[in-house]
């Protein structure tokens, strides 16, 4: 169990230039997570060549299983120990955050979500002997920043994932459940998009009202969710995408695990699996642009000015986050990150995945969003196990703050140590008298120690130098040699300090030597 920082996890993946194509990008596997891009300086003079660090760099050719095992694996292990987990793909349009989350038609091309389900399952079954799983799965799209229930339109009819698609999509495509290019406003919605309300929770976190959590048993049926909200999903052709995504898509995936006795606890995790839509220039998409071809181009341009708005938020939030010590970070403007606000910044372990096309065509955004996930890296969360009880949420910060506490304490009772250390490595008990210098005073107090007494109990004798002070203790018999004295230009408190770490000492020593 965790409840320390965690640092937001950055990986980078390039797509593959297409054939015949410069790259302005490259990935050295003898240098992991070092990614070099060539492009223009910001005021496009000159191209230069800049190095970025990350925790991962996927190379261009790395199939989907892999980036699944260098990226979500890991995220939903921690939702099955009881954290949340969040993953969201970042980049420009065409990039490939789509491809990369959700994926396309057939094996080798299945994307994150359905691997992380499969994942998941196999997982639960391997647990089974422990905990009772529930898993519930919910689909949530931000289009023209209102919010849309994309799991309504779930209609499995069982195991096999079979999806009775209501509504219609005007184009065949390869991507699992996607209607391809449709017509302004959406399918099913004539005019404007549902408009959910986000709910604050008594302990600052938010909730969609009303949106549908789906009881799911396994792969298929999430699957069957995911690609019947996709069919839906806003999408259309642009210059720069053949299918952009026009809305951010969030799939979230609540699992709950009840101990079945035991030591085995009842804990709820969460993965929130984010697909944003890419930021875009006008001039490139074709958006806004009647001559451009596209359908629709003025709703295009409508839709690419409210997501570039709610990236820009998501970016304002970012560099607050990563300044570490913001004391306003500016969640409620745009909608997106004040879903995301927990995993942005709050209890979840998070990764970034950025995505980038190496034409050269593309450096400049590329660059942008290099440097976005740059700035994710100062990022840190604050994950922790969200127990299942009557107040699972309020006992989850207790334990935060706990953790926290125990972790100041055992710093402060480091830091004493060391510094009664320090000062009794002074101490020469061996011919018995010690020296002590008081660093916060600079006072230096002398103790001659007499061993001549009777029964070889010492008896101190208070050598006072400089007129600063003197410890001085009786033949009491009390083996304990204790620097008890302050006189005046000393502090009670140095004086009681260090009359505790000398008879400490002390104490300690008389046990194991034998001549006093
Ligand atoms: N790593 C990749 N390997 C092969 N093809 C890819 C890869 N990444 C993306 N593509 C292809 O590039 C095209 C655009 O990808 P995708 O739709 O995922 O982009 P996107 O980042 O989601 O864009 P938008 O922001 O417009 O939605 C798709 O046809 C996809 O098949
Ligand atoms: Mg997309």
């Amino acid at each position: 169990m965790s409840s320390e920082n965690a640092r937001v996890k950055v990986v980078v993946r390039a797509r593959p230039p297409q054939a015949g194509e410069e790259s302005t990008i490259s990935v050295n596997d003898d240098q992991p997570g070092l990614i070099t891009i060539r492009a223009p300086a910001t005021d496009g003079s000159e191209v230069t060549e800049r190095e970025f660090l990350f925790d991962e760099v996927l190379s261009t050719n790395m199939s989907q299983v892999d980036v699944f095992e260098k990226t979500c694996k890991s995220q939903v292990d921690h939702v099955l120990d009881g954290f949340n987990a969040c993953l969201f793909a970042y980049g420009q349009t065409g990039s490939g955050k789509t491809y990369t989350i959700f994926g396309e038609e057939g094996d080798s091309n299945q994307g994150i979500a359905p691997r992380a389900m499969e994942y998941l399952f196999a997982s639960m079954k391997r647990r089974a002997a422990q905990k009772k799983f529930t898993v519930f799965v919910s689909f949530l799209e931000i289009y023209l920043d209102r919010l849309r229930d994309l799991g309504v339109y779930a209609g499995t009819d069982g195991a096999d994932g079979r999806v009775e698609f209501k509504g219609s999509g005007s184009k065949p495509s390869s991507r699992p459940g996607t209607a391809g290019s449709r017509k302004s406003g959406g399918a099913a919605d004539a005019g404007e998009p549902e408009n959910l309300e986000i709910r604050e929770n008594p302990n600052g976190t938010v909730h969609v009202q009303d949106l549908s959590a789906i009881p799911v048993s396994n792969t298929a049926e999430v699957m069957a969710v995911i690609k019947a909200g996709l069919t839906r999903r806003q999408t259309y052709h642009t210059l720069m995408n053949e299918q952009s995504s026009r809305s951010h898509t969030i799939v979230t995936v609540t699992v709950v695990a009840e101990g079945k006795g035991g030591d085995s606890e009842s804990v709820t995790g969460k993965l929130n699996l984010v697909d944003l839509a890419g930021c875009e220039r006008r001039k490139r998409s074709g958006a806004g642009d009647d001559a451009s071809g596209i359908e629709d181009s003025n709703m295009r341009a409508k839709e690419a000015v409210v997501i570039n708005k709610s990236l820009s938020t998501l970016g304002n939030v970012v560099m607050a986050l990563a300044k570490g010590d913001a004391t306003y970070v500016p969640y409620r403007d745009a909608k997106l990150t004040r879903l995301l606000q927990d995993s942005l910044g709050g209890n979840s372990y998070t990764q970034l995945l950025a995505t980038v096309h190496p034409r050269p065509a593309d450096a400049e955004e590329s660059l942008n969003t290099l440097q976005f996930a740059n700035r994710c890296r100062n990022v840190t969360t604050q994950p922790h196990i969200n127990f299942l009880d009557a107040d699972s949420e309020a006992q989850g910060k207790i334990i935060q703050k706990l953790m926290k506490e125990i972790a100041a304490l055992k710093q402060e009772m480091g830091a004493q140590k060391t510094h009664y250390e320090d000062k009794l490595q002074r101490v020469k008990l061996s011919d018995l008298t010690s020296t002590i210098e008081t660093g916060a005073s600079g006072v230096t107090l002398d103790i001659g120690v007499d061993t001549g007494g009777e029964g070889g109990v010492g008896e101190a004798k208070s050598v006072s130098r400089g007129g600063s002070w003197g410890s001085k203790r009786g033949a009491t018999g009390d083996k304990s040699r204790s620097a008890t004295a302050a006189t005046a230009g000393t502090s009670d408190a140095n004086a009681s300090a260090l009359a505790e770490a000398q008879s400490l000492r002390c104490a300690s020593f008389l046990k194991r030597d034998p001549y006093i």
